[in-house]
């Protein structure tokens, strides 16, 4: 069986690491053949790929990033309304490669193709990836807990200054679509109040928390943003909130835009081990023949669910997440 894999969309800790799980098992348990393709769905319609062997599968669990390259190359866009030839120049290339089946690692974006190429198909597994954590089905996707741990250690020094100086700091955190980062960032930092895209948010309850702490003797206050906060400004939300908290509360107000430091560096322990267990059990089910589903972690088991059941969904936050109620409980303002 020669399997071919395959990163794609934004890059983040684990890549590496689940490639790796995917290989070794694959190698010497089973003892396939590994391909890597380069730069996602690019290098299946360029033929852009190199041998994976047990040796290029080492030193890679602890390394960010993806070995193989990364692409938002959407086989199945359409151009003037019209699907181009490029799912089956894939399908062509797929097969003048001699690959058996494609493990295709990467979000939203990337398991919506996958599904399609299943409904043509191809052999395909999915292998859910991405800080935002908002990929339906799977209670946490690698990624995410790197991520969280970088914005929680970022919330942490933001406390020094903010203390120091009095000042209201206003972090921006990564999350276009779904708040969790902001969220578990947030209440594991401390935040005094957390914006989600999914929560609607004013400005007067924001000032209003943000006076009540400093009648209450908490002269600075931690405010983590979600960068897909609904923004009637014109630049990042970040600046728009912290704008108008100073205009409405007199407090200096400094900003921080996290950005793309939180898809840095390495996995932590947590997305290592997910990364492992997820590409370990992708190889288990290409050995079983069970294609056309995307591995999911559910309550700290690893199973799958049917790629046409993910496609076009998002895991978003809600008003009833418990760590939303315990924030509120406590006094933290969600907007
Ligand atoms: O989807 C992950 C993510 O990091 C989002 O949080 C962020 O908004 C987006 O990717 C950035 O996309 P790009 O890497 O293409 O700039």
């Amino acid at each position: 069986m020669k399997i071919g894999i395959l990163t794609a969309g934004g890059d983040c800790p684990g890549i590496n690491a689940t490639i790796r799980g995917v290989c070794k098992t694959a190698i010497n348990h089973y003892h396939f053949e590994a391909v890597g393709i380069h730069s996602g769905f690019l290098g299946l319609l360029n033929k852009d790929v190199e041998d994976l062997n047990d040796l290029t599968s080492s030193g890679l669990l602890n390394l960010g990033g993806t070995v193989l390259g990364t692409s938002r190359e959407k086989p199945f866009k359409k151009v003037d309304g019209q699907i181009t030839d490029k799912p089956h120049i894939i399908i062509n290339n797929m097969k003048d490669l001699g690959l058996d089946c494609l493990v295709c690692i990467g979000g939203n974006g990337t398991q919506k193709t996958a599904s399609k190429f299943a409904k043509l198909g191809v052999p395909i597994i999915g292998i859910p990836k991405t800080i935002d954590n908002d990929i339906w089905g799977t209670d946490f996707s690698f990624g995410f807990d790197s991520a969280v741990n970088i914005a929680t250690d970022a919330i942490d020094r933001l406390h020094s200054t903010a203390s120091s100086h009095k000042r209201v700091m206003v972090i921006e955190v990564m999350g276009h679509k779904a708040g969790w980062i902001a969220l578990y960032s947030g209440m594991a930092g401390g935040g005094d109040v957390i914006l989600l895209p999914e929560l609607p948010y004013s400005i007067e309850h924001i000032k209003d928390t943000i006076l009540h702490r400093i009648e209450c003797g908490k002269r600075f206050s931690i405010v983590v943003v979600a960068e897909g906060v609904k923004n009637p400004g014109e630049g990042r939300p970040s600046e728009y909130i912290a704008r108008m908290i100073e205009e409405t509360t007199n407090i200096e107000t400094r900003v921080t835009v996290l950005g793309y430091i939180q898809r840095g560096g390495s996995p932590t322990p947590f997305d290592r081990n997910l990364s492992t267990r997820m590409g370990g059990y992708a190889t288990e089910m290409i050995a079983k023949g069970e294609f056309g589903k995307m591995v999911v972690y559910r309550g700290n088991e690893i199973s799958s669910v049917p790629l046409s059941e993910v496609a076009g969904k998002l895991k978003l936050v809600t008003e009833d997440n418990d760590l939303v109620i315990e924030g509120k409980h406590m006094g933290i303002c969600f907007g």
